[in-house]
């Protein structure tokens, strides 16, 4: 019998180098994500995480190694399998979303998919304002970029997001720009995402905002040094995972 939770993405002996003469900035690394499962990053900075996202993500290439996605491995895709397996099953959220100035918010989070399915545009506009809703956002459609908060101009990156219901969700300093309550809200978001399946991978620097996932892999010099199973700690106040992970983060320099 098949084990009931499968992992939806699984990368071994990652390397990625930049020039011929540089260490590697991805040292061999392999990790596996199961399907809705809720993972951090963290590491000091330099120690390949963003690059670690931009490789699982089949945003960048990779010098060695392999990235099964669902079963399908990354690297031997052609150009369009690779685009189509993206826009279908992955989303990404940036520490700064780019939203078009030209745009008021609920056009920003319809773009994409209504230019992939013009015929579309009600469905996508009910599935955007529903999304919106779960994001806190319900009411600022109409409102220019310029005219929304960092942390609702975040809201509005993750509902864009969103739109393609994707499976795995990669999210490079979602709250770094955002102060502690802002953050904390954006948290409670991801929290309503992963609840519905979505699984999630997010770099950050913030151990508060690491407590949230279920397991932490903390990288160092290109390579995963450390995992944390945070399942256990689970059932404690957030003060003592806190104080676990800040340990680790200590620990290994960040
Ligand atoms: N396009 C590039 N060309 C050359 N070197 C690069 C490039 N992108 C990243 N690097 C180098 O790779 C290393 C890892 O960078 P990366 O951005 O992955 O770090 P990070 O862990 O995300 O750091 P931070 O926490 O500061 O965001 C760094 O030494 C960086 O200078
Ligand atoms: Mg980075």
């Amino acid at each position: 019998m098949a084990t009931t939770v499968q992992n939806l993405l699984t990368c071994e002996n990652l390397v990625k180098s930049f020039g011929q003469e540089e260490h590697n900035v991805l040292d061999r690394v392999s990790l596996s994500v199961k399907n809705g499962e809720f993972v951090s990053v963290m590491g000091p900075s330099g120690s390949g995480k963003s690059t670690l996202m931009y490789a699982l993500s089949g945003m960048d290439t990779v010098n060695g190694g392999t990235i099964l996605f669902d079963g399908k491995d990354l690297s031997k895709m052609k150009d369009k399998e690779l685009a189509d397996t993206r826009r279908n099953a992955m989303g990404f959220v940036f520490q700064q979303p780019s939203l078009l100035r030209n745009l008021n918010i609920l056009d920003n989070i319809i773009l994409i998919a209504v230019r992939s399915d013009p015929k579309n545009r009600k469905a996508i506009t009910k599935k955007a304002i529903d999304l919106m809703e779960m994001a806190g956002i319900a009411s600022l459609g109409q409102r220019e970029v310029s005219q929304v908060s960092g942390g609702q101009l975040q809201r509005a990156g993750i509902c864009r997001s969103l739109m393609n219901n994707p499976k795995i969700l990669f999210c490079d300093e979602p709250t770094g720009a955002l102060n502690s309550k802002t953050a904390g809200e954006i948290m409670d978001v991801f929290g309503e995402i992963n609840k519905v399946g979505t699984a999630i991978v997010m770099v950050t620097h913030d151990a508060k905002i690491a407590s949230r996932s279920e397991r932490i892999l903390f990288m160092s010099d290109g390579k995963i040094v450390k995992e944390l199973k945070l399942f256990g700690y689970y059932g404690r106040e957030e003060e003592s995972r806190v104080d676990k992970i800040m340990e680790i983060m200590r620990e290994i320099g960040i």
